[in-house]
């Protein structure tokens, strides 16, 4: 890295951040961000450049994926430091031209915002100059319904990014705020949850003596207890 970047400060957001909101130039029409995601999360993510092939699988993936996203409450956009025509001529593409792992006909119809100047890329600490000093990296933040950064992701250029665990974020998340729980590792929907530490409503003691109804724990500080899927997917997707 040359002195120049050495020396720069980078602020970036971090989780429980308010998101830096800016208005921004997209493929679907202007949009104010966050404002104008009130009440819905929104993935905000990055990608390095238009018409490369990590980036055109990402597209190809989050837009067959949009509708499941939708259903969890949940508007995708996306950002790359090209032009809007690049953008849109690379859409075009996308759509006409390529067929990838049985996705074809691909239509991207969530925003994906011009950022020539890198002033949005900046804010979010999409730009590691260590990476590439003029692509951004991927970055994804979630955002929820008030605005505030839950979770960041970020992976190199040359690693696409998991969607289905970006999918089980937001699918977690939401069950973390609804069920007031938290979520132990590689949890799914139907998997037992960890229950906050025993307070007013029961004693560890009780807890651990197996009084608190469905309730298991492995030691004193790490108790769970089950919620079943369609609990899970009642509440979050709102099915029936
Ligand atoms: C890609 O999306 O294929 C890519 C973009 C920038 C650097 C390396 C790969």
């Amino acid at each position: 890295m040359d002195q120049a970047n050495q020396n720069e400060v980078v602020s970036m957001p971090r989780i429980g951040d308010k998101a830096p909101s800016f208005k921004a130039v997209t493929t679907q029409g202007e949009i104010n961000f966050p404002a104008d995601y009130s009440g819905k999360w929104v993935i905000l993510f990055s990608h390095p450049a238009d018409f490369t092939p990590v980036c055109t699988s990402e597209f190809m993936t989050f837009a067959t994926m949009e509708k499941q996203f939708e259903e969890a409450n949940c508007k995708l956009v996306g950002l790359s430091v090209d032009g809007l025509y690049s953008h849109i001529a690379w859409l075009r593409t996308i759509k006409e031209k390529i067929e990838y792992k049985g996705m074809k006909d691909v239509e991207v119809k969530f925003p994906l915002i011009e950022d020539i100047t890198m002033n949005v890329a900046k804010t979010y600490g999409m730009l590691q100059p260590g990476e590439s000093t003029t692509k951004a990296v991927r970055a994804v933040f979630f955002v929820d319904p008030k605005g505030i950064i839950r979770t960041i992701i970020y992976y190199p250029l040359s690693l696409g990014r998991n969607f289905d665990e970006l999918y089980r974020v937001i699918i977690a998340l939401q069950t973390a705020d609804e069920f007031g729980i938290a979520t132990p590792a590689d949890w799914r929907p139907g998997d037992d949850v960890i229950v906050p530490p025993a307070g007013s409503c029961g004693t560890a003691k009780d807890r651990m003596d197996g009084k608190e109804k469905n309730v298991k724990c492995y030691d004193w500080f790490f108790c769970t207890k089950p919620i079943s899927k369609d609990e899970v997917l009642k509440k979050v997707l709102n099915k029936k």
